[in-house]
């Protein structure tokens, strides 16, 4: 079974190489591997917050976007889309935010912060601090929670956010019913090489020590590489490859072979000149055909929107069903079907009935359907159709298909049922896997009690 791997890019600034080693990288290798669902996305509401330039917001999405792609990230296989493109992230967002404690996110390291530099300066503890930095966190869970994620890679610095999506969805869980929000994992990639700057600390924007992956083509990169610091020692003396950041840089792109020569050259003396040339040609050998496929995306902006339009719809089906579970868990539902006349109904007499669909009109205007198996449980939610003849003609298609020939597979306690590839509906949320299991054979037992009664009408 597949693990769903999620994380979000924040659209801010340029991409570099530490962002390239540090999280692009490992995030695209991880999306090939078979046990791996991968979903990517810009986090552009998020950035948002951080910006309110609308030129570099737009800027960013599409470079990072376009470095992603150029990376080689394939989005047949990771589902990669905007944050913007997902309206029901921010339904969640709302769905979230009337449980999340005021006080967790008092706590919060980012909001923290920018207090104490107000009160360090002297200034109301609040001051030019926006409800957004504020409601950060719940915007996040809302990312990883609409989709049920498993695992979130994320730098050391999120790790908090993570265990706050956590605190949430098990508020929301506690309240509302146990099984409405997996509990997403933290994955800290301990492995993966962080990149000293040009000064030597932490390539980060935030210190301006960065060496750009794309921008400004080959001159940019050799440029900046030849402004990295180095010690003084002259050429002829021998260099120490641990302390050098140039060798550093060199390791986490070179293959083992490469960097003891590289290791060896320091140590007979290379001089830093030569050997900032070295790394810079080794760069360059990696980054040349991924900044050739860059421009050519970056030119086509049409094609980078078609391609995040389509992971938007991929990823609309889940939140979408998602969304519908929760509205209908909090009492947002639709009113012929309330609970409070629910209630007054007469029970239903036990397997006197085959299992049956039942449409309905969501409080969005769309059409959506539930099957019900003969003792009126609730087995299956549809996705929404815009068309009620489109959803009726799944669910004729659905009537001859039979349990066998269903393609339905398990997503953490859930089930999802495709037809021609696409999710189409899924299960309800049940307390563990083995119920879910459970629930499978009768989702097939109700399907070919189904498709029997078509044959013999
Ligand atoms: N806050 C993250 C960062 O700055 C980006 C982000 C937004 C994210 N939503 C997310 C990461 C959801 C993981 C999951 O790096």
């Amino acid at each position: 079974m597949q693990t769903r791997v999620l994380t979000g890019i924040t659209t801010t600034g340029t991409p570099h190489l530490g962002n390239y080693v540090g999280a692009i990288r490992p995030a695209i290798a991880a999306s090939q591997r078979a046990d791996v669902d991968a979903f990517f996305f810009m986090a552009d509401y998020h950035a948002l917050i951080k910006s309110d330039d609308p030129a570099r917001i737009e800027r960013s999405r599409l470079e990072i976007a376009a470095t992603w792609l150029a990376a080689g990230l394939d989005p047949n296989r990771a589902t990669f889309y905007l944050q913007s493109d997902i309206p029901e992230i921010p339904e969640l967002t709302w769905l979230l935010t009337c449980v999340t404690a005021k006080g967790l996110l008092n706590r919060a390291h980012a909001y923290k912060a920018a207090v104490d530099k107000n009160t360090d300066a002297g200034e109301d503890p609040d001051a030019g601090i926006t409800a957004g930095l504020y409601m950060y966190p719940v915007l996040m869970a809302a990312d990883i929670l609409a989709f049920d994620a498993q695992q979130v890679p994320v730098g050391r610095d999120q790790i908090q956010h993570i265990e706050m999506a956590r605190d949430i969805a098990q508020r929301f869980n506690h309240i509302y019913g146990h099984e409405l929000f997996v509990l997403p994992e933290v994955v800290i990639e301990e492995q993966v090489a962080t990149l000293p700057g040009l000064d030597g600390r932490k390539m980060s924007k935030s210190y301006d020590n960065t060496i750009p992956l794309f921008a400004g083509g080959a001159k940019q990169l050799r440029d900046t590489v030849m402004r990295v610091v180095t010690d003084s020692r002259m050429p002829g003396e021998a260099k120490d490859p641990e302390s050098s950041s140039l060798f550093t840089i060199f390791r986490a792109f070179a293959s083992e072979a490469e960097s003891n020569a590289f290791r060896r050259a320091l140590e007979e003396g290379i001089g830093w000149g030569e050997a900032k040339q070295v790394l810079y040609e080794r760069l360059e050998a990696d980054i040349a055909p991924m900044r050739e496929r860059y421009e050519q995306l970056i030119a086509r902006p049409a094609d980078i929107e078609g391609i995040l339009r389509e992971g938007a719809r991929k990823a609309r089906v889940i939140a979408g069903l998602k969304i519908a579970a929760l509205r209908d868990a909090v009492g947002l539902r639709a009113m012929s079907s309330s609970g409070a006349m629910a209630g007054k109904a007469k029970p239903m007499p036990k397997a006197a009935r085959p299992p049956r669909f039942a449409s309905f009109r969501d409080s969005d205007g769309s059409f959506r359907f539930r099957l019900f198996s003969s003792e009126g449980e609730e087995l299956l939610l549809s996705k929404s159709f815009k068309d009620p003849k489109e959803a009726g003609a799944i669910q004729k298609r659905l009537k001859t298909l039979g349990g066998a020939a269903a393609n339905v597979h398990s997503l953490a306690r859930s089930l999802v049922l495709e037809l021609d590839g696409e999710p189409v509906a899924t299960a309800p949320e049940y307390a563990d896997e083995a119920e879910r299991d459970e629930a499978l054979h009768y989702l097939r037992a109700a399907l070919d009690s189904l498709a029997e009664q078509e044959q013999s009408e």
